[in-house]
């Protein structure tokens, strides 16, 4: 094989990964392999909301259960009476939005992976990644979750 050979292979190698890329809607950071690997969790893609929300009534969260706020990309869950936990409704997947909420499990309604209510840890794949944690209060007996406003 000559220089030349290697480097077409090289480059076809190059252009056919980014393509897969970007038929896939990805960065071509996923591409790298010898770079330093970036970590975990950088990027705010799965990030839900980036300002607080107010998501109505407490109340209308199950004690023991979850609802879905879809359009506000959040996921919340009442373990026990009075504390709530709250996620970014956004996939870690490929970021769809989880609207799927069941008694303990949030349901990515794309691929199917499951997410546990009161921790946001994967269950069931194909996600690896845990649902991003969000802040979470009640005032005056309304849920607001999300990054509260400076
Ligand atoms: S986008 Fe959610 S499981 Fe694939």
């Amino acid at each position: 094989m000559t220089n030349d050979d290697q480097r077409s292979a090289a480059s076809r190698r190059t252009v056919l990964c980014g393509a897969a890329l970007a038929a896939l809607g990805l960065t071509t950071a996923a591409c790298g392999g010898d770079s330093d690997g970036g970590g975990s969790g950088s990027g705010s893609s799965s990030a839900g909301p980036d300002k607080q929300v107010d998501l109505g009534s407490a109340a209308e969260v199950p004690v023991g259960g979850t609802k879905a706020f879809p359009e506000e990309k959040v996921l919340v869950s009442q373990p026990e009476k009075g504390t709530f936990m709250a996620f970014s409704a956004v996939c870690t997947h490929q970021g769809a939005t989880i609207d799927k909420a069941e008694k303990d499990a949030f349901v990515c309604p794309r691929h199917g992976s499951r997410f546990q209510a009161d921790t946001g840890k994967v269950t069931k794949g194909p996600a690896t990644a845990p649902l991003p944690k969000l802040p979470v209060k009640v005032k005056n007996g309304k849920l607001l979750a999300g990054p509260a406003k400076e």
